[in-house]
């Protein structure tokens, strides 16, 4: 059985009104009349070229090539349509007024304020207000970073900066200063801790002059676990250092909690802020992007901005087949929800790029990865669809033997800027053709008689069984002219609205992330008990004589195994 011949045995929610519910048969039986059909192959749906240009769409510089989809415009419509019958228009208006759709932390989301500095996206005035001034003191910091103005303890230039954050307050910025390396011409250089690990940091500062080094410690809650680690070792390591430092040339917070901020003691004028209306993972745009800032210029910076501004501008009016990130969140769903496919894979053909997978991974998962309804039911629907992926071509020598002869279903955006900074025309050639042939043999597979095995000694039939490909596999290509400011803020805001399209669709709140406090409060318990020198013995079983377990017996035994190792 192909991957592709399965269907999700998937139910509509049971909130879900007779006119969503009517819809969701539809596109179910939809699916199964194309599989019954004479021409039912992806292979087939290619040919027909009008149904092709249906499913080109350009977006603020992108253009998005979804033909290589298993739809034609009648699901595509059916689609539509339950997107519209799930209140989208109401929904997107909300979340562009700043009403509280984040209803289970009452807060608003408004990402998009961040970068709609003319107001043409309706961002309420006060908050844009309040957006403009805090951009002219992050500009106004990261020019006198970068001009040398801003002088540390012993009177230097800061020559290396160094972003302190985690989650939201790391993957956004360092994925934008890796991809705009060529736009970061002079110094400071820009680097990221983010890990609990002490490897992390001490790696990065066994490569730095303390006498040159500013931290921007980058929280918005400023109670992260990990940041606040990071910045008390930055802090030892300038104080072993340097000679008495006055740390307020070395310190920067960017946070919502200042008082916390400065209790650690980053001096009130050195802290930008950050609201609750700003979700970590949607925060690149806000000061958490100082870090991007001082790399790239205010200009640049800007250019970011506008790009996401642009797509914003988009979502809001642009008739529903041609609105970019609805399309992809219709794809998404037809995958996920339909055909059954669990995963996605994000392949980006840019050495520069190598972060996106892992900033999406955030973004997409930490949004919806959710099994409660907004009305706090439970769904009966597959939501996030795991994300994953590497950059191209290197990904093409570890697992793409499994997307193209693998048992799952996995639909992959290739992404591919259209030109390159660094090589010639040919070499960036080579890569473009990669990316062609990858979804060309995603597509196409090959068919037994091309899969007769060459070598006349070989057992012919068997080889060639091994040789197949079923093809039939999806894909949509992303391409940017160039990679750029713009066009990287673009795409990243495409992937944004994306996300809150699929999240109407399933009824989901994207935006609290209320599955990753257990953990932290379990750890917080857990390192108070391996710092505890262990009074114990360890039995067969693994379990401590004395001790009475404080937790499950699984977690015990791991505890107590961990304390006895550690004496
Ligand atoms: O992982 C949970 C989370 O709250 C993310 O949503 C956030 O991006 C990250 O931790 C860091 O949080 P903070 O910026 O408050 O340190």
């Amino acid at each position: 059985m192909e991957p592709f011949d399965t269907f999700a045995t998937q139910q509509p929610a049971v909130a879900w009104d007779q006119n969503r519910q009517d819809l969701w048969q539809r596109i179910r039986q939809y699916a199964q009349q194309r599989a019954a059909s004479p021409t039912p192959t992806l292979k087939s749906l290619v040919e027909d070229t009008a149904r092709n240009t249906a499913l080109h769409v350009h977006c603020a510089g992108l253009h998005i090539d979804a033909a290589r989809q298993n739809v034609d415009q009648t699901g595509l419509q059916l689609l539509y349509d339950l997107l519209h019958a799930s209140s989208f228009n109401t929904w997107r208006d909300a979340l562009f007024n700043g009403n509280p759709i984040n209803h289970t932390e009452k807060r608003a989301v408004l990402h998009t304020a961040l970068r709609d500095s003319d107001g043409r996206n309706h961002t309420p005035a006060p908050i844009r207000h309040t957006v403009k001034t805090c951009f002219e003191r992050m500009s106004t910091l990261a020019q006198r970073i970068r001009t040398g103005d801003w002088t540390s303890h012993t009177g230097e230039t800061i020559t290396d900066v160094v972003n302190l954050g985690i989650g939201g307050s790391d993957l956004g910025p360092r994925l934008v200063v890796r991809a705009l390396e060529p736009f970061c011409t002079i110094q400071p250089r820009v680097h990221f801790v983010a890990n609990a690990d002490p490897a992390d940091i001490s790696l990065c500062l066994d490569t730095l002059n303390p006498a040159r080094t500013l931290f921007i410690v980058c929280s918005k809650s400023f109670t992260t676990q990990e940041t606040l680690r990071n910045a008390e070792r930055a802090r030892s390591w300038l104080l072993d250092n340097l000679d008495e430092p006055d740390l307020s040339k070395h310190f920067i917070g960017v946070t919502t909690n200042l008082d916390a901020a400065s209790a650690f003691g980053i001096a009130v004028d050195n802290c930008l802020p950050l609201w609750d209306w700003v979700g970590g993972r949607y925060s690149v745009w806000s000061a958490i992007g100082l870090s991007v800032l001082i790399a790239i210029g205010p200009e640049h910076f800007s250019d970011f901005l506008r790009g996401a501004a642009d797509v914003d501008h988009h979502f809001q009016s642009s008739d529903a087949p041609q609105n970019a990130p609805v399309l992809l969140a219709l794809l998404s769903f037809l995958n996920s929800n339909v055909y059954g496919a669990q995963t996605h894979a994000i392949v980006p053909y840019a050495t520069l790029l190598e972060h996106l997978p892992s900033y999406l991974q955030q973004l997409v998962m930490e949004s919806n990865g959710k099994s409660r309804l907004r009305n706090g039911a439970s769904t009966s629907f597959t939501t996030s669809p795991i994300i994953w992926g590497y950059v191209g071509t290197n990904s093409q020598h570890s697992f793409h033997q499994l997307l193209h002869q693998g048992t799952h279903l996995i639909p992959v955006d290739f992404i591919l800027p259209e030109t390159n900074a660094f090589g010639s025309t040919q070499d960036h050639n080579t890569v473009k053709a990669h990316c062609l042939a990858q979804m060309q043999a995603l597509l196409t597979g090959r068919d037994t008689v091309s899969a007769l095995a060459p070598d006349a000694n070989a057992d012919t039939t068997l080889v060639a069984q091994h040789r197949m490909m079923s093809g039939n596999r999806p894909s949509t290509l992303i391409t940017l002219p160039i990679l750029d400011p713009y066009h990287l803020g673009s795409l990243i805001a495409l992937y944004e609205h994306k996300t809150f399209v699929e999240a109407c669709l399933w009824d989901i709140n994207a935006y609290d992330q209320w599955g990753v406090e257990l953990g932290k409060a379990l750890s917080a318990t857990l390192e108070d008990q391996l710092n505890t020198a262990p009074t114990i013995s360890i039995t067969d079983t693994g379990m401590s004589d004395t001790d009475k377990p404080a937790h499950d017996a699984a977690t015990q035994a791991s505890l107590d195994r961990l304390r006895a190792s550690r004496s």
